[in-house]
């Protein structure tokens, strides 16, 4: 028998990093007529349920790259319709229960019969972090997405930590948090604060937890291109477009595809073309300079500035509609002088990453005080670079010592 699409209006969302598991309870479930979406991991998960109505999510108990348990209590939010089940049948708060939850924990029941789900013991004691499988296991993941994983796990709590992305202070906690929930979504995302505070990590952060991840990751730096080539390198251009295009041109936008766009200073974007950037916003569409053609592209957009920008939206230096169309999701990210419970961490960070060129250094508790009285203007990059002319200053003392930290600024106080 042909089997039709009709055939498969019981849609099932299946996020298991197993391919395995998948596998097999794809097979059972196609065999009793549910239509069956396999995620690797959360992003994936989250593309799916925002694409169609689905009925029920299966859920395994570790994902490569969202932490389960606020992935469950947000899908729970976002999707109360949606039935939410452990692999090995267990319900899970927040879903509501399907009609035909029962065809599900049997097939579930079946497939998962003399079968270990993954780190059951780990999350049995709450934490859902990454766990090695056990040997034992027949379990295997398969790797997400290149660079795998981005979560790396924490000894408790339900926090994990974002790679590249350093910091334990409640603050960063709450950013890396933030950044785990919106990186699925296609929302647009503006990153503020001051320089050297890692909106640039952050930006990648957000590509590389999403599904987009294997496509690609597009930076404009709109300050580091003069004006009045902002617009083609932006959008393309035909051959002959204008003086000197003498030959046509693939824009950013297009190049990011399917992928992510990083509209990096945004505050810079003149304003004729904030306006263009804005249709293309709203419409998805694009013509390139000198082509009367529409093409159609999904880009992702995240953009971030340095300025106070919905100040110089309302004072109109920006328009006050992209503002908006940009900040459906603000991220702002503290300046380092006001989460100095960072500088520890951040310091090891650094030091870390120096110790591959040269032998690691320590640092010395006084040095570390003299570091925390300093209100950090240049913020991350800054303590990078003091960092690192105070390993040159230490010369062979395996030690960092308080008189080899330069700070350019007078300390407060
Ligand atoms: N939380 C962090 N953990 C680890 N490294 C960080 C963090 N924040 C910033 N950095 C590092 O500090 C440097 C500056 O970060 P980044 O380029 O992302 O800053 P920025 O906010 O984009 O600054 P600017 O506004 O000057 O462009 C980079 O080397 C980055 O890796
Ligand atoms: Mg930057």
């Amino acid at each position: 028998m042909e089997l039709t699409s009709s055939t498969f209006d019981r849609t099932v969302v299946l996020a298991s990093a197993d391919a395995a598991l998948r596998q097999r309870l794809h097979h059972r479930l196609t065999g009793m007529r549910w239509k069956v979406r396999e995620a690797r991991g959360g992003a994936e998960a989250f593309a799916y349920l925002e694409d169609q109505p689905t009925e029920a999510l299966l859920l395994d108990h570790w994902l490569p790259d969202l932490e389960v348990g606020e992935f469950a209590e947000q899908i729970g939010v976002m999707y109360p319709g949606v039935d939410l089940l452990r692999v090995d049948g267990d319900p899970i708060m927040g879903g509501t229960k399907s009609p035909r939850r029962n065809e599900l924990l049997h097939a579930l029941r079946e497939s998962m019969n003399g079968f270990e789900p993954a780190n059951l013991e780990h999350s049995a004691k709450g934490i859902g972090a990454r766990a090695k499988p056990q040997e034992s296991m027949e379990r295997k993941h398969e790797p997400l997405n290149e660079p795998q994983p981005v979560v790396t796990p924490v000894s408790a709590g339900r926090v994990s930590r974002i790679d590249g992305l350093i910091g334990e202070s409640a603050a960063m906690i709450e950013l890396a948090r933030v950044i785990r929930l919106v990186a699925p979504r296609k929302a647009t995302v503006l990153i503020e604060g001051e320089t050297g505070t890692g909106k640039e990590v952050v930006a990648n952060a957000l590509h590389r937890l999403s599904a987009r991840s294997s496509k690609p990751f597009v930076v404009l730096n709109c300050a580091a291109i003069p004006e009045a080539l902002l617009e083609a390198e932006l959008f393309g251009h035909t051959r002959g477009a204008f003086t000197g295009a003498v030959q046509s041109r693939t824009g950013r936008i297009e190049a990011a595809h399917g992928g992510t766009l990083f509209l990096d200073e945004i505050g810079e974007m003149p304003l004729a073309l904030q306006a263009k950037m804005l249709r293309f916003l709203e419409s998805g569409e694009l013509q390139r300079v000198g082509d009367n053609e529409t093409l159609k592209v999904d880009v992702r957009v995240l953009a971030a500035t340095h300025q106070p920008l919905e100040r110089r939206a309302n004072e109109g230096s920006f328009r006050l509609d992209l503002y908006h169309r940009l900040a459906v999701f603000p991220i702002e990210i503290p300046p380092l002088r006001e989460r100095t419970e960072d500088l520890a961490v951040l310091c090891e960070h650094i030091l870390t990453a120096l110790g591959k060129t040269s032998p690691r250094k320590t640092l010395s508790a006084m040095a570390l005080d003299k570091l925390a009285t300093h209100d950090w203007p240049g913020n991350v990059r800054e303590l990078a670079h003091v960092l690192e002319r105070a390993s040159i200053l230490a010369e062979d003392s395996p030690s960092i010592h308080a008189e080899d930290i330069r700070l350019r600024r007078a300390v407060r106080d």
